[in-house]
């Protein structure tokens, strides 16, 4: 005789009045930038992703954006953010639309300002990778559907909170640990900086002389130039590449993280029981070695993992009712 045993009940996160005002903290706002996750709204949204992620699968979460659509415009290429937003929206009952620049003529055939104008009649939210921020200013401020930041030049707020989560879910709190990020401040970088400081985890980062953070986030940061000196007893050690889509300058920035490269042996100066982080694509035997990557203490999927519930917490928080 088969036993089927009953699924222990795990109520439904809730993104519709709390009662307690933090489900609206977001509601019809815009994340252009990690900073607008202000206050509560940050550790509400990882809560919430948190809850997500656990109810994945069991196929009731389809009330949470039914009857919504959301537009999903990449001017980049894209994997992770692609995949997870559309399926994200798609297990929470909304409608997802993707679509490429080319495709609509983004910038050309019709200007940013009116290619959001022209969602808005469509569309309750609008998810865009453009290259330059100030383009997806433009959107926003042309548009009064909420716009999220699927990555700029400037930030990528989804992968900062995804990363977050990633943390979490491993030390179990985020408070009090030592994040060194190796090699460029980037857009990711600049993220995850702000918001991880914000929620109490000390960030150091290592960076070639001459490519120090910008002002907004030098504040928040401890900076070196020497790899050892930031990774030294950190709990989590995170890189990226060092040629963006876009860097006119390849060759230059090659020889410029030349020695930034996070390897067995760099992780040897971390704690024993570090991690290491990537928001991938990566390119083994630059910015990371194969040995790390692939190895044990790689979080790199758990990192693409978790970007599906981290912006289904964020889509949800905007959307609220
Ligand atoms: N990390 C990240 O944003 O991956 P994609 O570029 O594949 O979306």
């Amino acid at each position: 005789m088969t036993t089927v045993e009953a699924r222990p009940h795990t109520p439904l996160p809730r993104v519709g009045p709390s009662g307690d005002g933090s489900s609206s903290l977001l509601a019809g706002r815009d994340v252009l930038t990690i900073g607008d996750i202000a206050g509560d709204a940050l550790p509400f949204v990882l809560q919430t992703a948190a809850r997500f992620a656990a109810a994945r699968g069991r196929g009731d979460l389809r009330g949470v954006l039914a009857g919504r659509s959301v537009a999903l415009l990449f001017e980049r290429p894209s994997l992770r953010t692609r995949v997870s937003f559309e399926l994200g929206v798609r297990e929470l009952g909304g409608e997802p639309v993707v679509l490429s620049g080319p495709e609509i003529g983004f910038g050309g055939r019709e200007s940013p300002a009116d290619v959001a104008r022209g969602l808005e009649c469509y569309v309750d939210a609008v998810v865009a990778r453009v290259v330059r921020h100030s383009v997806l200013e433009e959107m926003a401020a042309a548009t009064s559907v909420p716009v999220i930041n699927a990555l700029t030049d400037h930030e990528h707020p989804c992968q900062a909170l995804a990363d977050l989560l990633t943390l979490r879910q491993r030390f179990g709190r985020l408070a009090g640990l030592r994040l060194a990020w190796v090699g460029d401040p980037n857009n990711v970088f600049r993220s995850l900086a702000i918001a991880a400081s914000r929620l109490g985890v000390e960030v150091r980062i290592a960076h070639p002389p001459g490519r120090a953070p910008d002002a907004a986030v030098a504040g928040v940061v401890r900076s070196t130039t020497d790899p050892r000196e930031a990774v030294a007893g950190a709990d989590a050690v995170y890189t990226d590449v060092w040629v963006s889509i876009g860097d006119e300058d390849a060759d230059e920035r090659r020889r410029a993280f030349a020695g930034y490269t996070v390897d067995a042996a760099l992780m040897r100066h971390a704690a024993p029981h570090a991690v290491a982080l990537h928001c991938l694509p990566a390119h083994r035997g630059e910015e990371i070695s194969a040995e790390v990557l692939d190895g044990p203490r790689s979080l790199a999927w758990e990192q693409a993992a978790n970007r599906l519930p981290v912006q289904q917490a964020v889509l949800a928080a905007l959307l609220a009712r």
